[in-house]
């Protein structure tokens, strides 16, 4: 008999930010699979049982739930923010597609979460407002070259640009290389924002000119959005500065 499996999102980490449809899934699963501080995000009860696992090891992950799954239990797989944004839900469909039939058997439900870009994006203003995209700056899984090659590419098409994962210990050096590449595309003034852990209770968002943009600053938990040649910052007295980016540009019909 095969079960369920849901793979669900926690949002960026304030409880507000996790849907009541994610809630909801929470309440019924007997199994919980993710990375431990994801995880810890949700008020388990003691006839609920965790697998909590290492961040690098997803496809391992995704096959242990899937065959309990397939063996009938109703299990939980926990991203932080969406799930199907570099996360969870990618790595099931992969272990879906090459693993055994019995795991293409199972009942499926992907769950859509709030993603990091949203959340810090919600607290600049709006530079998602016009066309943007979300780049992962990890060259873990796909090589360096085609990163600088998108990065060119998104700015020149005037793109606002997302970027997850932009710097860790194992990578250095990437955030500042991308940010020396987009100096050539962009005007020196184009806002980059960095969302530090937003939603949660250690939350900063800092707001840099590209000229100056510092990659010292990026840690994991962040999240930077680099503007376009559109986006504008608006002052406020005694208030953070707003960035959006308009709705409209030149050449478009009001
Ligand atoms: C492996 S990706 C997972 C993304 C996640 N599935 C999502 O939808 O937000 C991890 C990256 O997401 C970003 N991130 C996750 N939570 C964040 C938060 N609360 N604030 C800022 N960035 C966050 C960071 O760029 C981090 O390196």
């Amino acid at each position: 008999m095969s079960g369920r499996l849901f793979v669900i999102g926690t949002g960026p980490g304030n409880p507000e930010q996790m849907t009541p449809e994610a809630l909801a899934v929470v309440e019924a699963a007997t199994d919980f699979f993710g990375y431990g501080p994801y995880l810890d995000r949700l008020q388990l009860r003691s006839d609920q049982l965790r697998h909590a696992s290492d961040n690098r090891e997803e496809l391992d992950r995704a096959g242990a739930a899937l065959s309990m799954a397939a063996d009938g239990a109703n299990v939980c797989i926990v991203s932080g923010g969406d799930p199907g944004v570099f996360a969870m839900a990618a790595a099931v469909c992969e272990a879906m597609e090459n693993g055994p039939a019995a795991w293409r058997a199972v009942d499926l439900t992907v769950l859509p979460g709030v993603t990091a870009m949203l959340a810090v994006a919600a607290r600049a203003g709006a530079p998602l407002g016009h066309d943007f995209c979300a780049i992962s700056l990890s060259d873990n899984l796909k090589p360096w070259n085609v990163i600088e090659n998108r990065l060119e590419l998104a700015a020149r098409a005037g793109f606002v640009i997302a970027l997850y994962n932009p710097i860790s210990r194992a990578r250095p050096w990437q955030l500042g290389e991308a940010f020396k590449l987009l100096r050539h595309h962009l005007p020196a003034t184009t806002p980059v924002i960095f969302g530090r852990a937003a939603g949660r209770v250690n939350e900063h968002i800092a707001v840099q000119p590209l000229s100056q943009a510092d990659a010292s600053i990026a840690d994991m938990a962040t999240c930077i959005i680099i503007g376009s040649a559109e986006t504008r910052i608006v002052a406020r007295p005694g208030k953070p500065d707003l960035v959006y980016t308009p709705r409209f540009m030149a050449g478009g019909k009001r």
